[in-house]
């Protein structure tokens, strides 16, 4: 039988206590008999709930009814009782799993026969696999990995690559900045890189000539996005300098690598461009490696080098010597040395290397999609 509040009849101390006692026995055995998180809720609200809570109505029949004199005494002797209901009820926890358990410890116990829940192992993603594979035929090479930070400063994303301020170059960058930092120094503001090669400067601050190093890492430009562009994507950029470094190894290099990469049958070409951070620059192509070349295929007109023949993999050129002149102090003096850079999409080589026809696909997280790689 639950538990109901008596009425007092007699006011004397010995018959409060004993009332008071059988009250707070009945609520610890209550208290353990709670099973569920509802069965807790019940619980609470049937001793504390201010309407009708047994609480409430201990203050109604017992406090209420007192004889004047006896006023005094049985309201200390309320105060008391509250105070440790109020505790056994706090104290009173659910266990936290619901039925099924509990039947389970008390009935079958847990079935170590059943099979496990199977965890599927991932695989890598196509870009970085991609982005892998030619940072490692890089390091082949003696090169070895530089990182930076995807959120930058000005100074390292333009000024110091001699990007000057207000210079138009920085409007084919489509920059996505910081919010709320006009009131620092420009070179200051935050942004997100919009290309790895901040990491060349940070690289050269941190460590003297000669150096050799490949940038992998993400990026992000105002683009909207298309079966070509991506807001974020990734780049591979690259650094060598040391005395004596030539137009001529830049071209050794990357013509190496590219046959190392895309296949021995790939040729490349360069192109003259421009960057603000090289002097003299230069586009490379390679040939197309579905194609062979030719433009065209069975199946009609070549798309992937839109009929050329040739496909724009990186930009490239030596390093100009105003870029130098910001590491100066840490033995970069442009009369004593010299170097070549590139910088190259990694979801571009790919979407390339895997006959992927939209950039779209890498990012969407679609299992369907991804599971080609596993
Ligand atoms: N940072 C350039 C871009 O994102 C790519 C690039 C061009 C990097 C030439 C280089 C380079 O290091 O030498 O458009």
């Amino acid at each position: 039988m639950a538990y109901t509040v008596p009425k007092l009849a007699d006011y004397s101390a010995a018959a409060l206590t004993s009332a008071a006692a059988e009250c707070v026995r009945e609520c610890a055995r209550e208290a353990n008999r709670v099973r569920t998180v509802a069965e807790l809720k019940a619980f609470r609200d049937r001793w504390l709930a201010r309407k009708g809570g047994v609480l409430t109505q201990i203050n109604d029949l017992w406090l209420k009814n007192a004889p004047k004199e006896a006023k005094r005494e049985a309201g200390m002797g309320v105060n008391q009782l509250k105070a440790r209901i109020q505790e056994i009820v706090a104290s009173a926890i659910a266990p936290p799993v619901e039925p099924a358990l509990a039947r389970c410890e008390t009935v079958d116990r847990v079935d170590v026969s059943l099979p496990g829940i199977r965890r599927p192992i991932g695989a890598e993603h196509p870009v970085m696999r991609a982005s892998r594979e030619m940072c490692a035929v890089f390091q082949r090479l003696g090169f070895s990995i530089a990182e930076g930070p995807v959120v930058e400063t000005d100074y390292y994303n333009f000024e110091a690559l001699n990007f000057p301020p207000n210079h138009p170059a920085r409007d084919t960058q489509d920059t996505l900045f910081i919010a709320g930092q006009q009131s620092k120094p420009q070179r200051e503001r935050l942004l997100l890189r919009t290309h790895t090669s901040p990491v060349q400067i940070r690289t050269m601050e941190k460590m003297r000539p000669p150096i050799r190093i490949v940038i992998p890492g993400t990026v992000h430009r105002n683009d909207p996005p298309d079966a070509s562009h991506s807001p974020m994507f990734h780049q591979i950029e690259g650094l060598a300098v040391d005395r004596n470094i030539t137009f001529g190894n830049l071209k050794g290099t990357l013509d190496h690598t590219m046959k190392e990469f895309f296949g021995s049958s790939v040729k490349t070409s360069f192109r003259p461009s421009f960057f603000p951070f090289t002097e003299p620059s230069a586009e490379m192509y390679v040939s197309c490696f579905i194609c062979g070349g030719s433009g065209n295929r069975e199946s009609g007109p070549c798309r992937p080098c839109k009929q050329t023949g040739w496909i724009e993999i990186l930009g490239c050129g030596m390093v100009d010597p105003n870029v130098f002149e910001f590491v100066k102090d840490n033995g970069y003096d442009p009369k004593k040395i010299s170097g070549f850079a590139f910088g190259m999409g990694a979801d571009r080589i790919a979407l390339l290397k895997y006959g992927v026809d939209d950039i779209q696909l890498f990012f969407q997280g679609d299992v369907r999609f991804l599971r080609q790689w596993a």
